[in-house]
């Protein structure tokens, strides 16, 4: 076991723990915490090879451990870093690391447009939140923007390349959920892009659980597409006996009065898929007799769309970043004499 101090709270944790992981564990034990935990756009836990392309995950390292204390000579990313015994790392603490987020920030915004009046993936999208965090007000960038054409994966799946970061998570869960993977990074550099060789359709199973991987809108549900906004639909969770072998039929139901307007996989408070789930639970069953609703989903995500769901019935704080709040005065009559 290894002892690691994070933002000047200690936790003990397995040897070969990520710092990002250990953050996590930090804030499952301590919710007040949970403030504290690198924000990640490309690690997903359940997802191997995952981390190590974005750097929003950046601390800083001020002891390396108690054998070595020196401090480390760069900001580190925690998702890639494991913990030492003895170490002291910064998160919310360091001015550096803030910086640096905020740098790593613009530059992820630099192609990704600002479109989140229209993008289905607004109210739960990371970069949007760490735009709200993080963002500058004003880009510095003067150069032409890449740009590409939308496109169809499947019939079921839109690519919106724009909004695309590169995180890779959707090729690695295509990966994991597949054989035979068709759809990849192409190109490098600034043409780096998300694509199915050879335009090909992703024929599987499982396929639209990229769509609930992807921290942005980049990829997102056609069957959904324009139909709301998502903070103005309520999550339930539901459940059916799904006939996939590999499907718990275990999902997140969308609904708006008594239409079911979209179906996701569960996630957990770190914003990651529970369980993927197959094609046709997420797709082909919209109706209110395909499932059993089991109740509100509590939303405990810093996001803005925590806004208008269950804050009251939720047991846990909930916790935003404090740009999404305004402070409001009782309004003051004495001002109007
Ligand atoms: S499409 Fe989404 S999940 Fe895939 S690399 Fe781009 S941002 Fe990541
Ligand atoms: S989450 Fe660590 S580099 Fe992306």
């Amino acid at each position: 076991m290894a002892k690691v101090t994070i933002d000047g709270h200690l936790i003990e944790v397995p040897d070969g723990t990520t710092i990002l992981n250990a953050a996590r564990m930090m804030g499952d034990q301590h919710p007040e915490t949970m403030q504290n935990v690198p924000p990640a756009m490309c690690y997903y836990s359940k997802l191997g090879e995952s981390g190590g392309k974005c750097r929003t995950c950046l601390v800083q390292v001020t002891k390396g451990s108690d054998k070595d204390p020196r401090p480390m000579p760069k900001l580190v990313a925690s998702c890639r870093t494991t913990v030492m015994d003895g170490m002291e790392v910064q998160n919310k603490l360091s001015a550096q690391v803030q910086e640096a987020r905020k740098g790593v920030v613009e530059m992820l915004l630099i192609n990704h447009p600002l479109d989140c009046p229209v993008c289905d993936q607004a109210g739960e999208c990371h970069l949007q939140d760490l735009g709200y965090e993080h963002g500058a007000q004003k880009t510095r960038y003067e150069f032409d923007r890449r740009t590409f054409e939308m496109e169809n994966i499947g019939d079921k799946i839109k690519l919106h390349m724009n909004r695309c970061i590169l995180c890779y998570r959707c090729v690695f869960t295509a990966n994991q959920i597949t054989d035979g993977r068709v759809h990849g990074v192409i190109n490098r550099g600034d043409h780096a892009e998300i694509s199915t060789f050879i335009h090909q359709a992703i024929e599987n199973d499982f396929s639209g659980n990229v769509i609930d991987v992807c921290p942005v809108g980049a990829l997102t549900d056609k069957t959904f597409r324009f139909k709301s906004r998502v903070w103005n639909t309520k999550p339930y969770n539901a459940h059916r006996d799904c006939k996939h072998e590999k499907c718990s039929g275990q999902v997140a139901v969308w609904m708006a009065g008594n239409d079911i307007l979209r179906v996701t996989s569960r996630k957990d408070k770190w914003g990651e898929v529970e369980e993927f789930i197959c094609n046709e639970c997420r797709f082909d069953k919209k109706e209110l007799k395909d499932w059993i609703i089991e109740g509100p989903r509590e939303m405990d995500r810093h996001s803005v769309n925590s806004n208008t769901q269950y804050m009251h019935m939720s047991s846990q704080k909930v916790l935003k970043p404090s740009e999404t709040f305004a402070v409001l005065h009782p309004y003051d009559e004495s001002k109007e004499k």
